[in-house]
């Protein structure tokens, strides 16, 4: 009786420390956060002017150009070229903005109209750049071109529509080079800063690269207070459901963290969830491919063993 009286302590214990341990404390380390289907609707209010415009693309082309834009960011496809390389530009934002070129396919129509109007807001980093602080954001907002600043922003975001390519035309790389590269390599599959590694021809080529690196990786520090992480892992390390609810809203995990929330749509965040998964495990394509033929071969093979056992044992009655 004695045995069974102390067994029940025992078992009463480990199941509390256990319930501790594995439910409570996991519960409070690894916060539930659901997606808001991209949504942004807390943007809703402040968008609502631009978002019942209906935009002129021809009209946009001249305000990106004229409006300032340009000034700090490139648009390969209309053949507007960076005013910067990317280390002097990440010594003068913290990081080196990104071209524009995919800009109206790649982010939310309403983000971009809160993003062009009031950075830090739509960014949601508008704690590091407290008045008080005297801090300002790197972009600059848009202060209007003497217009309809409503209708000057809706002719805008219709210009970068109109010059996107095709949301299926937008590869998983295309769409992680556009929202995270700036602030995040991946070691796994050579990305830095600027995208894929070039291959070199000379060490000499190699090491300059390598300092514009370390040049980069120092302005970033400066403008995150932190160096971020290098993404290979994550999609291991964490899941498909954490890096997509974080992307949507870092401040969701990581109150009062620098990163930025990007602003992209549900579709693109699918495609860096994507890129992350090829670059953190580059075989699993070919692991689901070869992992078919291996089920068709143990069919086989277990059709000819079964053949041959009847065949073996027919005589032996
Ligand atoms: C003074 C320089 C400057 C100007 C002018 C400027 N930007 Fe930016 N832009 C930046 C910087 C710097 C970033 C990156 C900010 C960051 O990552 O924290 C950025 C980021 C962006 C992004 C990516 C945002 C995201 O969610 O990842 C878009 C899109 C963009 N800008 C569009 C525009 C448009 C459109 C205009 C013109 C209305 C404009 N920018 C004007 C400097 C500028
Ligand atoms: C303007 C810079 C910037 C951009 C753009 C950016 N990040 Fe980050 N990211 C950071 C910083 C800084 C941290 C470190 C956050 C911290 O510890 O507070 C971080 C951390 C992370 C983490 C780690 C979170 C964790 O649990 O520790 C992931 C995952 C991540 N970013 C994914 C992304 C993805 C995906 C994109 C593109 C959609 C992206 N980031 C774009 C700056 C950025």
């Amino acid at each position: 009786m004695k045995e069974l009286k102390i067994l029940a302590v025992v078992v009463f214990f480990a199941l509390v420390t256990y319930w501790l341990v594995e439910p409570y404390a996991h519960g409070i380390m690894h916060k539930k956060v659901d997606t808001k289907s991209f949504a942004y609707s807390d943007l809703d209010e402040t968008t609502k002017g631009v978002m019942s415009k209906t935009g002129d693309a021809s009209r946009g082309a001249d305000l990106i150009v004229n409006g300032g834009c340009t000034g700090c960011h490139s648009v390969n496809v209309a053949s507007i070229p960076a005013a910067m390389d990317a280390v002097s530009a990440a010594g003068a934002f913290g990081v080196n903005p990104p071209d524009l070129s995919n800009t109206g396919v790649i982010y939310d129509a309403k983000f971009l109209a809160e993003l062009i109007k009031n950075p830090a807001h739509a960014l949601n980093v508008e704690h590091k750049f407290a008045p008080e602080s005297g801090k300002m954001h790197p972009m600059v907002p848009f202060y209007g071109a003497g217009g309809d600043i409503d209708q000057e922003i809706a002719d805008m975001i219709a210009y970068l529509k109109s010059i996107s390519v095709k949301v299926e035309d937008v590869t998983p790389a295309m769409a992680y080079e556009d929202a995270c590269a700036r602030c995040h390599t991946v070691d796994f599959v050579n990305y830095t800063y600027t995208g894929k590694i070039p291959a070199f021809k000379s060490k000499k080529d190699e090491l300059a690269f390598e300092i514009n690196v370390l040049e980069y990786e120092d302005s970033l520090k400066a403008y995150m207070g932190k160096l971020p992480p290098d993404l290979s892992m994550y999609y291991l390390s964490r899941s498909p459901h954490y890096i997509r609810t974080f992307m949507e809203d870092p401040q969701s995990y990581l109150e009062g963290t620098s990163m930025p929330r990007v602003g992209v749509t549900a579709d693109s965040a699918e495609k860096i969830v994507e890129f992350m998964a090829d670059s953190a495990d580059s075989k699993r394509h070919q692991r689901d491919e070869i992992g078919t033929y291996v089920i068709y071969f143990s069919i086989i093979f277990a059709i000819l063993a079964i053949l041959w056992k009847k065949e073996v044992w027919r005589d032996l009655k």
